[in-house]
């Protein structure tokens, strides 16, 4: 039997193009696939959260934390991890790159025997991997229908639907 797991990072706050939002982009598009493969959801969170909710504040602490090549402390973890053999990882883009906690998270499992998609949701930046998923936010936080079939296409694509 095939188990898979969504590992995702989002914010809420205030966000690009997006004004002040109650769930994330990001995790709205984690939410979908796990309904649509029956995925587990973990959800990376920083232990002393700090991130600033207003937009431009968020980017200079992201900026620095990009330069520092922090590796923020996370809550929990995902104790059964060997159960999966699909792992969905999932993150906005901040700076090009992926949040650093999403590299806490990545170098604290070892997912070399599993399969690994990412996805992500960006304003502009969204190039990805072959097999990789992008979406505008904007379009994740405010256009369901065209979410949820552009996330199955990609699904289809990938051959897990
Ligand atoms: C710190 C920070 C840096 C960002 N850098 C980029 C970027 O380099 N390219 C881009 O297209 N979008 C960038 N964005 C926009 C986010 O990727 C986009 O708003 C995303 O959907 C937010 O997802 P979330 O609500 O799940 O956190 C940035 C946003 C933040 C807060």
């Amino acid at each position: 039997m095939s188990k898979t797991l969504v590992v995702y990072f989002s914010r809420t706050g205030e966000q690009y193009s997006v004004g002040n939002i109650l769930r994330g982009n990001t995790a709205i598009v984690a939410e979908i696939i796990a309904q649509k493969t029956g995925g587990d959801m973990f959800e990376i969170k920083v232990v002393n959260d700090n991130y600033p909710t207003a937009y431009m504040a968020l980017t200079d602490f992201a900026k620095k934390e990009k330069q520092q090549q922090a590796r923020p402390e996370i809550v929990g973890g995902v104790d059964n991890i060997d159960e999966y053999d699909t792992v969905f990882v999932g993150y906005p883009n901040w700076w090009g790159d992926m949040p650093m906690p999403v590299y806490t998270f990545l170098e604290k499992y070892d997912l070399s025997d599993k399969k690994v998609y990412n996805f992500c949701t960006h304003e502009g930046s969204g190039g990805v991997h072959k097999d990789d998923f992008a979406l505008h936010g904007h379009v994740a936080q405010n256009y369901r229908a065209q979410t949820e079939k552009e996330v199955s296409a990609w699904l289809n694509k990938i051959n897990i639907l």
